[in-house]
């Protein structure tokens, strides 16, 4: 029977409990599907500061390593904003990433159908089966690049630099258009080539890559162009491969169109089989321990783990399904449309674990 070892990373605010309700449905998949699960836990973000004094202790990060995936809540709150922005929360977050070469970001924006009504946007807008998988690359650019303060003409300035180099753009172009292939086939490749030159050693890049995927037809869209575009016309796109920060902003823009942030997880990948796997949203501080957040995009990021990990496609799509199912009776606050049932961040994981 196959076993895997699983490191939780709960981190703050709502990260607990969602995590939690993602642990449950993953126990109940492991019974239904015959693979087992332990689970060991890590400090990450506030939670580290408080216990450690750093957002990522060694251990985490040794930790993390030695297990076959990673599943994260969300770290960050009030309490820590006036840390150093080097010892902040997200400091810890973007650690982690660096430290596990996290380089491939996979946030897909789905749309299930019974929260059709619950998106901003106008039903024929987005169809009967939007699905959007943004690929953002998640190492490099300008989250990691060298920044600073200093004096410009008398005044404090402060300055960070986004530098991409061909082999990291290389890599996440190949994550893209091998995910296309087994998808759509199309490929948007965002980027501000009329302004930065990143984005045209960018464009250059994902260009020369596209030779080896005939089969996939490759478009270039500049940023502002396809934050226009993912409102006006979502169709279009199946995936889209993007810089660091232009992926942050996209994604969530992507999340809201699909009717809920609660509602969308990610993956991020290392080449190799060790992933993290995290819902899009923050922390939420201010709804945390009230039994009121929405868990399904952590649940969703176990199912995400399932297919890009743990190699168990069967499980993965079990759990799309439940949860698709339990959308048609019950809803967390945050998705709460007239007729349905609310219900708390438990009851939810417990319904996704019975429709299992
Ligand atoms: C995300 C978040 C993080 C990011 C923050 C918390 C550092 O917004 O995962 O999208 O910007 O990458
Ligand atoms: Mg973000």
């Amino acid at each position: 029977m196959n076993h895997y070892k699983i490191t939780l990373l709960k981190g703050d605010g709502i990260g607990p409990e969602i995590v939690n309700q993602a642990v449950k449905v993953l126990d109940k998949t492991a019974e239904k599907f015959d693979f087992t699960v332990s689970y060991d836990e890590a400090l990450l973000g506030g939670c580290a500061i408080d216990a450690t004094g750093v957002p990522l202790p060694e251990e985490t990060v040794a930790k993390c390593k030695a297990s076959d995936s990673v599943l994260l809540g969300a770290v960050g709150g009030p309490k820590w904003d006036n840390q150093p922005g080097n010892n902040r929360p997200e400091a810890g977050l973007l650690g982690i990433r660096g430290a596990l070469g996290l380089f491939a970001n996979l946030r897909p924006s789905v749309i299930f159908g019974p929260l059709k009504s619950a998106s901003p946007i106008k039903d024929d807008i987005i169809g009967d089966n939007m699905d959007i998988m943004i690929v953002r690359e998640l190492t490099g650019g300008i989250y990691f690049g060298e920044r600073g303060r200093r004096e410009v003409d008398g005044q404090p300035a402060a300055w960070d630099t986004e530098q991409y180099t061909v082999a990291e753009v290389e890599r996440i172009a190949r994550v893209a258009f091998d995910l296309a292939m087994k998808r759509g086939k199309r490929v948007t490749s965002v980027d501000k080539a009329n302004v930065l030159e990143s984005s045209r050693l960018w464009r250059e890049t994902v260009i020369r890559v596209a030779q080896d995927y005939p089969e996939v037809t490759l478009n270039h869209m500049y940023v502002d162009n396809c934050a226009m575009q993912l409102v006006r016309n979502p169709k279009q796109f199946d995936v889209i491969v993007t810089s660091n920060i232009f992926g942050d902003i996209l994604s969530d823009e992507a999340s809201m169109i699909a009717g809920s942030i609660g509602m969308l997880a990610s993956a991020s990948l290392s080449g190799g089989k060790l992933g993290l796997y995290e819902p899009i949203h923050g922390s939420a501080p201010d709804i945390a321990g009230q039994n009121i957040a929405n868990p399904l995009a952590t649940i969703l990021s176990v199912a995400m783990m399932l297919r890009y990990s743990l190699d168990q496609q069967e499980a993965a799509e079990a759990i799309e399904a439940a949860v698709a199912k339990v959308l048609e009776t019950y809803r967390t606050p945050d998705i709460y449309e007239e007729g349905m049932k609310k219900v708390g961040c438990d009851e939810m994981g417990d319904l996704v674990c019975a429709q299992l």
